[in-house]
């Protein structure tokens, strides 16, 4: 069957009409990938824990399920120009999208603060990138300052179409497991991403009675607003899709997590980076670090023996992998790798080789 793009497989359930021009690059339908190793360190039945991994998305992220319907909506009003705050993700799909769509587009990225590939894509994409003196949470504020009174249409996720773009990572979760998962662990910055999914799976279940996920969100600990109950002024993390102090979607993460009898708590660097390299070396997925935050907090709530003991044959749990650890070069560099170089001689390769297998 011909692939489709999301708004195209789910326009029912979506704000488009047959007036809405389909900007599309064929996103979605990302696979849901068992993990044994995982649901192993985790000390759950080997098909309890899936990934979803959303970094087969076009531009590498979640991000372009909300874009494509952000960019469609927009060309259908009228925009001139598309403009959004980043810490990288955002930028590279509105810059993507924008581009197929012959629409201006301004990113405001917290300068230093954005992963190399990120950045890349926004620059070969066309966006006018735009470094702000500041972090993430002030080159927002500057944005929505600046949309509201020029015209330029913001596609952060307070442009509500990006939320429903987005909830349809829950409806393809629903589809393929036949119902939804108990749990669902994923990473918190923005705060739009859960908010999302929760109107997906409320809006899936109200349709076929598919079930509720336990919403499972996770903050840095160097930038854990939603847990600590108070704006971080400077939030520091070695996740810097995540680097952020004041969500937009603070209210509603919080409605998600009670509403579903789940929970945001946070994780350390050291958590995240050594769940980011499990995932990389035991189940062959390269995530971005971010991503990584959710399984770090999978493996913190198996730790501290907070899953329910029965029934442990049926549990489902889902970590959403946000992004593709390709858009990030620099952070596997600060970690041990084995890398050597030798000579192009067989005697030096067969010397290398005998040593066994290394880096573990
Ligand atoms: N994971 C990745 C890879 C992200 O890029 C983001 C957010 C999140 C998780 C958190 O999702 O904000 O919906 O809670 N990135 C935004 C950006 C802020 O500008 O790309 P959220």
């Amino acid at each position: 069957m011909a692939r489709k793009g999301l708004i195209e497989r789910w326009r029912a359930r979506l704000p488009v009409s047959a007036k809405t021009p389909l900007i599309s690059l064929l996103e979605g339908e990302t696979p849901l990938v068992p993990a044994p190793r995982l649901s192993a360190a985790a000390g759950l039945p080997e098909n309890a824990v899936w990934l979803k991994v959303e970094g087969a998305n076009p531009t590498g992220s979640f991000k372009d399920r909300g874009m494509t319907l952000a960019i469609s909506k927009a060309v259908e009003e009228g925009a001139q120009g598309v403009i959004c705050a980043s810490t990288g993700n955002t930028a590279a799909s509105a810059a993507a999208y924008a581009a197929r769509a012959g629409l201006r587009c301004a990113v405001l990225l917290p300068a230093g603060g954005v992963a190399a590939g990120k950045l890349s894509q926004s620059l070969m994409h066309g966006a006018e990138v735009i470094a702000i003196r500041g972090n993430f949470d002030e080159a927002l504020r500057l944005a929505r300052l600046i949309a509201e009174d020029s015209g330029w249409t913001m596609v952060n996720s307070t442009n509500p179409y990006r939320l429903e773009g987005q909830k349809t990572g829950a409806f393809e979760i629903v589809a393929a497991l036949g119902r939804a998962p108990d749990y669902q662990f994923m990473p918190v910055g923005n705060a739009g991403n859960i908010t999302a999914y929760w109107m997906g799976y409320r809006e899936a279940h109200a349709r076929t009675q598919s079930g509720l996920p336990k919403l499972m969100g996770w903050q840095a600990s160097g930038a854990a607003p939603i847990v600590l109950g108070r704006k971080v002024k400077n939030p520091k993390t070695i996740a810097s899709a995540i680097r952020i102090g004041d969500p937009v979607s603070w209210k509603r993460a919080i409605a998600a997590r009670d509403e579903s009898g789940g929970h945001i708590g946070k994780v350390a660097d050291r958590e995240i980076l050594a769940a980011y390299r499990m995932l990389a070396r035991e189940e062959g997925v390269f995530c971005e670090p971010s991503s990584a935050a959710g399984v770090a907090g999978l493996l913190a709530w198996s730790k501290a023996k907070k899953f329910p003991t029965r029934n442990r044959t049926r549990l489902r749990v889902v970590c959403v992998l946000t992004g593709n650890g390709l858009k990030d070069p620099d952070t596997p560099k600060t970690m041990s790798y084995s890398l050597c170089t030798i000579s192009a001689s067989p005697a030096a390769l067969k010397r290398v080789l005998k040593g066994g297998r290394r880096g573990r």
